[in-house]
């Protein structure tokens, strides 16, 4: 999109821990992005999520219509060192002087905020008890399920999805709520994990259990990425039998172009960082903005007219979706709302 504002890269003093913070932009407000910890080959590699990650956010606040901007931390190394290195990203974080705020992400959890939160205030998704709005993943599952109405409707010309099949793929804690919200309206089921234990849900719903590259490949209506990114690429996307591919998985292109190749298959593929962006509304609702339950559902459901603007403006300009999104998103940013 553009460059960043800010990144900081420091060895912790308290963990010894490579500890990665990316501010990309304040345009539009404090920029929001979880902390994730990750024992990464090399620390550059953390460097090159964080950078991609806080650009997605930017992207990511920008369409959720959040007077917000995006930022991403990472702590490269195991959860040996875990609490010296959260007590790091928060003096990181605290240094910033309230630009940027974190919350969860992979790797880390409500709990690990507390921690972050003993070293500064800019910090989202504490326990509830701890006077947090908590685990985020509810709200992020019931965006999906709202952005997944968006392209049956879109791509099938009607958003009811108990006429629809779909491959959900991971079972974590917003793919198994995504799989139990699909599976109450009736719709058609194929579920994945590499976790077995998983299969248990599976079982619970009624849905069929497959292994992970055959839901990337069922001949479904929609394949629905709740795991891990990266699960597009040319390869898979020429395998695919899907005619859609949402889901709340981050970065699920390998490169950019490979929407292009989606688009050429006549797969609608659903920009990932729309699809998810449930999480940073119902934390923001709940603790910026002190939203009534009603008030956080209307924005959740929001998700649907805003990736149906996205749909629209892609086949008005003959764009991809992604580049659509990406032309909006940018388009906000650089013109903020007086
Ligand atoms: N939690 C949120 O609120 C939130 C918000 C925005 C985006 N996301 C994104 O959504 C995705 C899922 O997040 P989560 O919080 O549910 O994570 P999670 O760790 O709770 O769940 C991920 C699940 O995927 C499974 N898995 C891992 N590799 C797999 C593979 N190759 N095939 C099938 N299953 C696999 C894991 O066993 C696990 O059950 C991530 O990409 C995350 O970045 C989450």
């Amino acid at each position: 999109m553009f460059s960043h504002e800010r990144i900081i890269i420091r060895r912790g003093p308290e963990s010894g821990l490579p500890i990665i913070v990316a501010v990309h932009s304040t345009a539009l407000g404090q920029a929001l992005g979880g902390c994730r910890f990750k024992p990464y080959a090399d620390w550059r590699d953390g460097l090159a999520d964080a950078l991609r990650l806080s650009t997605a956010m930017t992207a990511k606040c920008a369409l959720a219509g959040l007077p917000n901007g995006g930022g991403k931390t990472v702590i490269v190394g195991d959860r040996s060192r875990g609490e010296a290195a959260l007590h790091d990203v928060g003096a990181v974080i605290e240094e910033l002087g309230g630009s940027y705020a974190t919350g969860p992400d992979v790797g880390t959890g409500p709990d690990d905020m507390v921690t972050i939160g003993a070293r500064t205030s800019h910090v989202f998704c504490r326990p509830v008890a701890a006077g947090g709005s908590g685990d985020s993943s509810p709200g992020t599952a019931v965006g999906t399920v709202a952005a997944l109405r968006a392209v049956c409707e879109a791509q099938f010309g009607s958003p009811d999805l108990a006429r629809r099949s779909f491959s959900v793929l991971g079972l974590g804690r917003v793919g198994g709520r995504v799989a139990r919200l699909l599976a109450e309206t009736g719709a058609k089921l194929l579920v994945t994990d590499v976790d077995p234990a998983k299969r248990a849900l599976a079982d619970e719903l009624g849905a069929g259990w497959v292994t992970p590259d055959e839901g990337l490949t069922a001949a479904v209506d929609v394949v629905v990425p709740a795991a891990l990114g990266g699960v597009l690429t040319p390869a898979s996307v020429a395998a695919l039998r899907c005619s859609a591919v949402a889901g709340p998985a981050n970065n699920q292109l390998d490169a950019e172009p490979t929407a292009d190749l989606l688009h050429a298959r006549g797969i609608l593929w659903a920009p990932d960082y729309v699809v998810s962006a449930g999480g940073v509304i119902s934390a923001t609702a709940a603790e910026l903005r002190h939203e009534t339950p009603a008030q956080v559902a209307a924005r959740l459901d929001g998700i649907a007219g805003t990736l149906a603007g996205v749909f629209a403006a892609a086949r008005r300009d003959d764009v991809t979706p992604a580049a659509a999104a990406a032309a909006e998103a940018r388009r906000r940013v650089l013109t903020p709302p007086g």
